[in-house]
């Protein structure tokens, strides 16, 4: 059986959390790739492999990005591994490196995919990759769902002609198998931390231009200060990796470094070059002068402890001061212009809720009596407790954090 395939030259899928698709496409465009179109958590786009590489150093937003190799359309389980098995995997993999496949379907048309067993599905493409190395001769990869060199994702989703019965399967591949987002920065266990790339986007939504302090009252792991100050200096989203590249520049710490592809002379020149550039640029935001204050609250001393022990190893204890006090009595700066954030408690239990309650009224109210210049954001997956805060908002926004459905909440007092 035959499939026509339909082969993705120089297409990219980078996802992100539900909310954030806007600050992403914003990134993308500034790194040089062409838009084809933003959907639902994520933007698909054109680009070079040069521009993929930008994206991997650089964005502070995307979650994950993707290699699109090729489409077909399905009518079921059969014709989708035939149209795995005419994919010539060795153009893009070696049999020697062990593989992981990963189903999604789409569910932003009504007519859901009609492929409801993806752990099946995953099989049947697992096979079909297996079956084209035996065929030509090159062995078969092993499947480490763990570990994987390779992840090879699946996107199902109904086709778009409403009266046809086929799906069509977009084949990609995972660019950076470890999420962009996981910076490696917090090096104490963390309590509740919010994910990197959902502070850097929700500090792009604020649209904090630097010429703000910027206070998080509730600081925790300090995410979101990390996050506004990597901004601020313009450090490459990379840094902890470009550390480790600095000591050894053959370490394979992207999943892209083992892909057939970047094994070319040209490639691996792109690779080094993108390295050299973002090293610059990290070694140049060492002597950027900031315009403004970096301060982070929390009234938990071991959290803070913490805190200051990250930013000791980072050699950022200078820039960024730590306290621990109550939010509610926050007074610092109270005549600066700021950007005061909190991320507060969501609470679970009730004897918490009643404590909570009061927590999210008094940062309202400390913030209306006493910060006149300045603007308060909240963050937090609690309506009913972002109600105790009796201010009327500018802005609102939904942000999905893993499960929870988040608001991001703005109120001015000038
Ligand atoms: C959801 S966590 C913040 C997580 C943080 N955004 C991060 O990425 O690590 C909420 C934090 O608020 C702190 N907190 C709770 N009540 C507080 C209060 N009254 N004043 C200051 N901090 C408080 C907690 O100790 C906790 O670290």
């Amino acid at each position: 059986m035959s499939i026509p395939l339909r082969k993705l030259n120089d297409q990219y899928f980078a996802s992100c959390p539900l909310g954030l698709e806007v600050p992403l496409e914003n990134e993308l465009k500034n790194l040089g790739v062409q838009i084809q179109e933003v959907v639902k958590r994520g933007v698909n786009f054109k680009a070079t492999t040069e521009q993929a590489l930008k994206i991997v150093f650089h964005s502070r937003i995307a979650s994950r990005l993707f290699l699109k190799t090729f489409n077909f359309k399905i009518k079921n389980e059969k014709e989708l591994y035939f149209g795995i098995k005419e994919i010539n995997w060795k153009r893009f993999f070696d049999p020697h490196l062990a593989i992981k496949v990963i189903v999604t379907r789409s569910t932003t048309d009504k007519r859901y995919s009609k492929f409801q067993n993806t752990l099946y599905l995953s099989q049947v493409i697992k096979d079909g990759i297996c079956d084209r190395f035996k065929k030509d001769n090159l062995g078969r990869p092993d499947v480490d769902l763990k570990n994987p060199d390779v992840i090879i994702n699946c996107h199902l989703r109904p086709s778009e002609n409403p009266h046809s019965q086929k799906s069509i399967a977009t084949i990609l591949i995972d660019f950076t198998g470890e999420p962009l987002c996981n910076r490696g920065y917090r090096v104490k266990d963390a309590k509740a931390p919010v994910r990197e790339n959902i502070a850097a986007g929700i500090i792009d939504l604020l649209e904090w231009k630097g010429d703000e302090n910027f206070i998080d009252l509730t600081c925790g792991s300090g995410t979101f200060l990390i996050e506004a100050y990597i901004k601020a200096k313009k450090i490459p989203a990379s840094f902890m990796k470009l550390n480790l590249l600095q000591k050894n520049e053959h370490l394979k710490l992207w999943n892209f470094q083992k892909l057939n592809i970047f094994k070319s002379a040209q490639n691996r020149k792109a690779i080094q070059k993108e390295i050299k550039n973002s090293h610059k640029l990290l070694e140049e935001s060492k002597s950027k002068k900031l315009d403004c204050l970096f301060h982070g609250n929390d009234i938990h001393y071991r959290t803070v402890m913490n805190l200051k022990e990250d930013l000791r190893y980072l050699g950022w204890q200078e820039d960024i001061k730590v306290t621990s006090v109550d939010a509610r009595d926050f007074a610092d700066y109270s005549t600066q212009k700021n950007l005061l954030f909190s991320n507060p408690p969501y609470g679970k239990r009730l004897d918490e809720e009643r404590s909570l309650e009061d927590l999210y009224y008094e940062l309202g109210e400390n913030f209306k009596n006493n910060f006149k210049k300045s603007r308060l954001c909240v963050f937090s997956a609690n309506r009913e407790m972002l109600k105790r805060i009796s201010l009327k908002h500018s802005k609102k926004h939904i942000i999905s954090h893993g499960s929870l459905d988040c608001r991001l909440v703005e109120y001015l007092n000038f």
